[in-house]
């Protein structure tokens, strides 16, 4: 199997690393891949996540066999459409399913109408109607632009003028672009959080272990939003049987929800709930594998994930198994100033880690002297160990010990776990 991976995250240096496990892989393209990717030994080749044609002309090119999109933006733009056309298998949903993704306001009508459990909400496009509510309903708010913001364009408002102020941001100020052309209110949930993947073909849904991301910037989950500062897996706070609950009242509904339109959903369906006093609700759908999360999820695969993909896409019945006696976690070093003032440059020392242990590189490039960092998130350090305590010290063994002037990391990753 040759397989073209898009993106140039962490998220995309774990898929490849674990891509080239498999026998059947013989080679691993990547569009644009990052200095981590190259040293796992697939080829980078500079075309955008973001451009189709030139991604559509590589696959046909190279003869690839099967497609694996990282981010959210080829996918809303339509990349799996796109390589169906041309007859090359993609691992992700079609745009219209995408759309989960791509507009708050979309996923919370197909949540409403499969009857999934999800925050009370009301969408707004006129900006003073979406204050009228916000004083109507009262604080806590959670106000969300309705489109792709990096995961920055939501803000829990713990008080009215702070609702009000977000409204003018995302709609008056436009803060996010388009994205807050429409603007989601939504009740605020109060539980533990976690992020729940599934791998789906249309009909079935197959689960991933469960995982938690620390989105604040700083330790005690201060300070602005972020992509993510770290993961660990699974959510021991998370009971199976809310698991179970998840999978019956918001991953099945949701994949027959699309069947039913005549748009099955293909692809990474990544439910962010909130296990309520009344079960678990949907805060948000990605429509793509997490990130920093697959970088914690996919060390614990003991299966083959090429095989299982394409027995996916081929309409077999997958084989994945997991590694349910350990915990992993994984900790970012993040560019100083990310994210709101990325200062860039720093230099990367070299890091070694034993055979459980795993360095992903993101925002990196070469530079003079080896690596320098190019971009907010710079790398993520990951670990396997007995229980999360275990893998956060070992974690925090490696890191603490490095240079990382110019960067920064939280150093309470997995907190929640343990002082559940
Ligand atoms: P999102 O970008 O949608 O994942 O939201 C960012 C963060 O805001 C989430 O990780 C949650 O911690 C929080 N959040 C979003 N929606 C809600 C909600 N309805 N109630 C409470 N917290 C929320
Ligand atoms: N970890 C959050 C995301 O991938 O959107």
């Amino acid at each position: 199997m040759r397989i073209l991976v898009i993106g140039s995250g962490g998220r995309e240096h774990a898929l490849v690393w674990k891509l080239k496990q498999s026998p059947r892989v013989s080679e691993v393209f990547v569009a644009p891949g990052n200095g981590g990717t190259a040293r796992e030994g697939a080829i980078n080749v500079a075309v955008d996540a973001g451009d189709l044609d030139g991604l559509v002309e590589l696959a046909r090119k190279e003869k690839i066999d099967l497609v694996v999109p990282g981010p959210e933006l080829p996918l809303t733009k339509g990349i799996t459409d796109r390589m169906r056309e041309a007859g090359i298998p993609c691992f992700g949903p079609d745009a219209y399913c995408a759309r989960l993704e791509g507009s708050k306001a979309f996923a919370k009508d197909v949540m409403n109408r499969a009857g999934v459990p999800t925050a009370h909400s009301q969408v707004f496009t006129d900006p003073d109607k979406a204050k009228n509510a916000v004083v109507k309903l009262g604080a806590p708010l959670v106000v969300k632009a309705d489109g792709l913001a990096a995961g920055k364009g939501v803000v829990v408002a713990m008080t009215t003028q702070e609702a009000l102020d977000a409204v003018d941001d995302i709609m008056c100020k436009r803060a996010h672009g388009a994205a807050g052309a429409k603007l989601v209110i939504e009740e605020f949930l109060v539980g533990e959080e976690a992020s729940f993947l599934c791998l789906c073909d249309g009909k079935t849904a197959v689960p991933l272990p469960s995982a938690q991301d620390h989105k604040a910037a700083y330790d005690g989950d201060q300070g602005p939003n972020t992509g993510g500062m770290g993961a660990y897996s699974p959510v021991p706070q998370i009971g199976q049987d809310v698991i179970d609950t998840a999978i019956e009242t918001i991953v099945k509904p949701t994949v027959q929800a699309m069947a039913d339109e005549g748009t099955p959903f293909t692809g990474i369906l990544y439910a962010g709930l909130i296990a309520t006093a009344d079960g678990p609700k949907v805060i948000e759908f990605n429509a793509r594998f997490g990130d920093p999360e697959t970088e914690v999820v996919l060390p614990k695969l003991t299966s083959d994930l090429g095989a299982g993909i394409n027995a996916i896409l081929n309409g077999e019945t997958p084989e994945f198994t997991w590694d349910e006696d350990n915990a992993t976690l994984g900790v970012v070093i993040a560019s100083e100033g990310y994210p709101t003032n990325v200062v860039k440059g720093a230099a990367i020392p070299e890091i070694t880690v034993d055979d459980d242990s795993h360095v992903y590189y993101a925002g990196v490039a070469r530079g003079e002297h080896g690596l320098v960092a190019n971009s907010g998130r710079v790398l993520l350090v990951e670990t396997s160990a007995a229980d999360i305590k275990a893998a956060q010290d070992k974690v925090y063994a490696i890191i603490d010990k490095l240079d990382t002037k110019g960067m920064f990391y939280r150093h309470d990753i997995g907190f929640k776990a343990l002082n559940a």
